[in-house]
């Protein structure tokens, strides 16, 4: 568990690559973990609203103040960037040189893993026990920490599991994490999914906080690629000077439609959340009728990661996408092979209907073996 992989990679995400080709393929995509895809047609844009190119360079200024409001912090904290995938990159490639020892939770994000390796990064883990459904615990960060620990990287709501860690111990690791002169990076794009319950940004816990974010997985607009990073100002300045490298601009179009998306959030949220109470009734009432598969019931965000009882996960898997139509994320893509992944976030009609065809395909595989 703790020891560290030095090994550099540059071989991309194994998880990116499998979620872009194959998982889009099936007809009901319980493997998407973000909203369903807010439309064009439901934001209040006119093509006037839009132009290709404008006066953005270090950031769109009415997009730097729309993020630095909606995260509650000065705008020189803020940096975009495209999605929560460039904001991560970005933060560890501030906050980490080649050989420094960086600590990651497992199960972990495969891509937050498969960055820190392209950076030459040593990985080390600490664990979220399946026992505990993945709580977040601070001693098991305290644990495998060690002297040459210069970041430690945790997502909240967890991904995969949707646990939902506390202030009192993300402030804790903070603590544990600074002694050893070490950053805490908070991955917080599935936050926004608990709405009321999310507590808020782990960026005012301490000095050595860093989190990114986007408006992907709550509100559905993955295609704005619309991320940002929170930092204090000398390592914000620090993430722009890197973005020379990696892109240099954000699309202005985007940017353009990014600050009315950030306009209308409230309805944009209001809407995830009247899809996901509806789903998320479905979803319990399916897990508790099962004795098949086992999993907290869901009471926030878009993902569940229930286990298999007996059986192989991968099996299942196939079968669903063989024989159903259906696709879900195997747990092996989060180093617990026993769990699959479900996303909460479709269309109800389609959700229902991929929970049917999960419960036929459960039924089948118990069936057969
Ligand atoms: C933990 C985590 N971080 C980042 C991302 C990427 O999000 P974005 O679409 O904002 O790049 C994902 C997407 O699955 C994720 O699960």
């Amino acid at each position: 568990m703790s020891a560290s992989q030095t090994e550099k990679r540059a071989d991309g995400s194994v998880y990116i690559n499998w979620a872009k080709t194959a998982q889009s393929a099936a007809r009901y995509n319980l493997a998407d973990s973000g909203m369903r895809n807010y439309k064009l047609a439901d934001l209040p844009v006119q093509l006037s609203d839009i132009e290709l190119t404008g006066a953005s360079f270090y950031g769109y200024p009415p997009l730097q103040q729309a993020l630095a409001r909606k995260a509650g912090v000065p705008a020189e904290c803020v940096v975009a960037a495209n999605g929560t995938s460039m904001a991560n990159h970005l933060a560890m490639a501030a906050l980490v040189q080649p050989g420094d020892e960086v600590l990651i939770e497992q199960p972990a994000y495969e891509a937050l893993l498969a960055t820190a390796s392209y950076l030459g990064a040593r990985v080390r883990r600490f664990a979220r026990p399946s026992e505990n459904y993945f709580r977040l615990d601070a001693g098991e960060v305290e644990r495998a920490l060690t002297p040459r620990t210069k970041l430690v990287v945790v997502t909240n709501l967890h991904n995969p599991s949707n646990s939902l860690a506390d202030e009192a111990t993300l402030r804790e690791i903070g603590e544990i994490a600074k002694r050893a002169g070490a950053s805490v990076l908070v991955d917080e794009v599935y936050l926004d999914s608990a709405f009321d319950a999310a507590p808020r940004s782990s960026f005012r816990l301490g000095d050595n906080f860093v989190t990114t974010s986007s408006l992907t997985k709550a509100y559905g607009l993955s295609g704005l690629r619309c991320g940002w990073v929170v930092a204090e100002p000398g390592l914000a300045q620090k993430m722009w000077r890197l973005t020379d490298l990696f892109g240099v601009l954000q699309p202005h179009a985007a940017e353009l439609l990014s600050v009315i998306a950030l306009d209308h959030l409230d309805e944009i949220a209001a809407s995830s959340r009247a899809l996901l109470a509806e789903n998320r009734a479905l979803f319990n009432e399916f897990l508790a009728a099962r004795e098949d598969i086992d999993a907290p019931p869901s009471a926030h965000g878009t993902i569940s990661f229930p286990r298999l009882v007996a059986g192989d996960p991968e099996r299942l898997c196939a079968l669903l996408a063989e024989k159903y139509e259906t696709s879900l994320v195997p747990g092996k893509f989060f180093e617990e092979p026993q769990h699959f992944r479900v996303g909460l976030a479709l269309e109800p009609e389609d959700f229902r209907e991929g929970l049917a065809r999960l419960g036929a395909a459960l039924d089948e595989l118990t069936a057969t073996s």
